[in-house]
């Protein structure tokens, strides 16, 4: 007998009525921006070569969005080099943004490698209510059939979809590859190809198809700022706290610790094997350390520390290594 298997999909059609307001696009730079010598050349490129002009002209669509399309270049960096500085600029100027009445969201070009991280700091720090959407591509403009023009196009169709608000309040999210992603869950997981991203367990919000978004699970509650997030954008960065991420694994060589303590290591966030373990060179030397905070998280790619471990707080949310420094970092600017 043939087995039938139902899947059921709370699938909710994006809205067909577009934001009449304008939508802003800030670009960073990245691969999407990025500059190749050949067509054919997908990993032998220069990231952040491209201005944001280039990059909309890139999509005819956008065209029909006129003065409504209002496009600011806040950095231009392969995203490996983000810096606490750049992302205190790029706070800033989504939150000038918002706070316009005629502005509906934000659309942020970026570098793949560090954009979950991007994201979380966004979302942690803006709690945005109007949709803030990042976005990125895996081969640079030059590629024969690059991957950007339609990420930002699809970026554009949920920005414009007034139910991305009500579907993810006060989050941050991604668009690649057609998949809807939120800051919380997204992590980069391939380095090549196209569909690089995924929100692990959690699955995607939704996905954009034939220049609609189609939402894929009931609303998430509510995201709220962090309460530190005033600090961060007013705070320079220069006192921001020092905070790092060091792996527990085979061979770990535990003078590490003491010697990031003693140059003034604020906050440590440990990337555990399997459920939050550390290695015992390393327990003992956190435990003689003194004044350092130290949260713990997961190697692993998918689910979360189970359980309450009996050595570190756990990261909250199941945060990944990355996204729990930066929640590390905010919590330590009391
Ligand atoms: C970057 O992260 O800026 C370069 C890599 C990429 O965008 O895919």
């Amino acid at each position: 007998m043939k087995t039938q298997y139902l899947y059921f999909y709370p699938v909710f059609e994006g809205s067909q009525v577009q934001t009449q307001k304008n939508i802003v696009v800030l670009g960073t730079g990245g691969t999407i921006a990025g500059v190749a010598a050949s067509g054919s050349d997908h990993t032998a490129y220069v990231a952040a070569q491209l201005g944001l002009d280039q990059l909309v002209s890139a999509v005819p669509q956008l065209a029909a969005w006129g003065d409504r399309l209002q496009l600011e270049q806040v950095a231009q960096l392969d995203s490996k080099d983000m810096d606490h500085a750049t992302w205190q600029t790029l706070a800033r100027r989504c939150a000038a943004w918002l706070a316009q009445p005629q502005v509906g969201a934000i659309v942020i070009t970026h570098g793949t490698d560090t954009l979950e991280e991007t994201a979380w700091f966004l979302q942690s720090v803006l709690a945005p209510t109007k949709p803030v959407i990042l976005t990125c591509a895996m081969r640079p403009a030059t590629a024969l059939s690059p991957d950007g023009p339609q990420n930002l196009l699809d970026a554009m169709s949920v920005a414009a979809d007034p139910r991305a608000s009500l579907q993810a309040p006060g989050a941050v999210l991604a668009v690649c590859a057609g998949r809807i992603h939120a800051a919380e869950h997204v992590s980069k997981v391939h380095p090549y190809r196209l569909d690089a991203f995924s929100s692990g367990e959690h699955g995607d919000l939704g996905w954009v198809q034939d220049g609609r978004p189609r939402w894929a699970a009931a609303a998430m509650a509510p995201a709220q700022a962090h309460p530190h997030a005033q600090q961060a954008l007013s705070r320079p960065v220069s006192q921001w706290p020092w905070v790092d991420v060091m792996h527990s694994h085979a061979g770990v060589d535990a003078r590490r610790v003491t010697a990031l303590a003693r140059a003034g290591l604020h906050g440590l966030v440990i990337a555990g094997t399997g459920n939050g373990t550390v290695h015992s060179a390393l327990q003992t030397s956190l435990q003689q350390v003194q004044g350092l905070t130290v949260r713990l998280s997961s190697r692993c790619a998918l689910g979360q520390i189970v359980g309450e471990p009996a050595t570190w707080v756990p990261a909250p949310r199941g945060l990944n290594p990355y996204k729990a420094r930066i929640s590390l970092m905010l919590d330590l600017m009391a």
